[in-house]
């Protein structure tokens, strides 16, 4: 089986690429090697993989998709632009990356749909918005957006939409409603609605793998578009305390790079392949606050300083359930989280050769 990675030379598309390749599985890398990702060709992309250097959503590169998508059993579509950005004037650029490349992936896939089996797409945890909550009243109920005054007066945690009550964060599961609160979540969405549309219109079987906070080795540096785990790596690094946003409450679940591939890989390589989405989770969630006081006890210093503020579309709590990916994949994250962020404290992370 021959296997397409688009975004091959990224954060995870390497990872998965590494894992492939090892397995025996001929891979070719497609990757625009975006100069706000990286400063030329990455010395770890295997030479034992085909690259090919193309923009998904320039014209000019069709034929080269047209190529490396004809010559594939299965398509792995990790790139994309990722992050919250700069600002809501940085929509062009995701929508160009996330939704047109998608859209031209597809429309080559769709043409190759006798040969290319399946897809397995990189999504999100970020399509939920706002984590899942029990309120003592109303069961589970999916907060909104939390209003300016709370977070003014520094009450972090959201409330019952219905009564106002706490509420208790619990799991998100594949079935619940999606509510992206930001331009990345919404064309993350939105690659997930394409694909599965060309699905059911005759196209590969699409797996829509939905990360959470992915950490690990080959991190793009602290930009405007890196995770908070880059962010907190390399305020250390430069023996400065990361600054914890909220009161460093608010929980995520982090999953190390290499679980993230595994999964795509299992997703990949499936007898059957597995149609729909799912969680790519540890099922271990953590705090912020013990993220940063993790990787700062395992660089040794400085402490975390929690600042208080926060970032307008920020959710509150966001983890989820493992339990469909363990059923229909077999699963499980390995990388424990102490082991994960002492692993990260030394791991080489990759700078871009500019960032806008
Ligand atoms: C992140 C990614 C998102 C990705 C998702 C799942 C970014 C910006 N967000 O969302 O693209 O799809 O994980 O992998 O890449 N924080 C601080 N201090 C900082 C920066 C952030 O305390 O310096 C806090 C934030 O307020 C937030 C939490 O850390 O509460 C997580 O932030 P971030 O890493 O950006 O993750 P998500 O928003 O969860």
């Amino acid at each position: 089986m021959r296997i397409l990675v688009t975004g091959g030379a990224g954060f995870v598309g390497s990872h998965v690429v590494d894992l492939l390749a090892d397995a025996g599985y001929p891979v070719v890398v497609l990757d625009r090697l975006h100069p706000k990702a990286h400063g030329g060709r990455p010395g770890y992309l295997r030479s034992d993989a085909e690259f090919v250097q193309a923009d998904l959503a320039d014209p000019a590169a069709a034929g080269v998709l047209e190529d490396a998508v004809g010559d594939a059993d299965a398509v792995c579509h990790q790139a994309a632009m990722v992050g919250l950005g700069r600002d809501p004037g940085d929509v062009v650029d995701y929508v160009r990356d996330n939704d047109l490349g998608t859209a031209a992936l597809l429309a080559a896939v769709h043409r190759h749909r006798d040969r290319v089996g399946r897809l397995v797409l990189a999504s999100s945890m970020v399509v939920y918005g706002e984590g899942a909550y029990h309120c003592g009243q109303h069961g589970l109920v999916r907060p909104g957006p939390r209003p300016l005054a709370r977070l003014e007066a520094r009450r972090f945690e959201p409330v019952c939409p219905r009564c106002g009550s706490d509420l208790e964060p619990v799991a998100v599961t594949e079935d619940m409603s999606t509510d992206p609160r930001n331009v990345y979540a919404a064309t993350k969405l939105h690659q997930e609605h394409l694909a599965t549309t060309c699905m059911r219109e005759g196209g590969p079987v699409v797996t829509a793998l939905r990360y959470h906070n992915v950490y690990g080795p080959r991190m793009p540096r602290d930009t405007p578009y890196a995770g908070v785990a880059a962010i907190f790596r390399s305020a250390l690094a430069a023996r400065r305390p990361p600054q914890v946003f909220e009161d460093g409450g608010q929980r995520r679940d982090f999953i190390h790079v290499r679980d993230v591939a595994r999964a795509n890989m299992l997703a990949l390589t499936a007898r059957d392949p597995v149609a729909g989405a799912l969680n790519v989770a540890t099922g271990d969630p953590h705090t912020v606050g013990e993220m940063a006081a993790a990787l700062a006890t395992a660089i040794g210093g400085p402490a975390p300083v929690v600042v208080g503020g926060w970032r307008p579309g920020d959710v509150r709590h966001v983890f989820a359930s493992p339990a469909l990916a363990a059923e229909r994949l077999g699963f499980r994250a390995a990388v424990g989280f102490a082991e994960g962020m002492a692993e990260l404290a030394t791991a080489p992370l990759r700078a871009p050769s500019r960032v806008a």
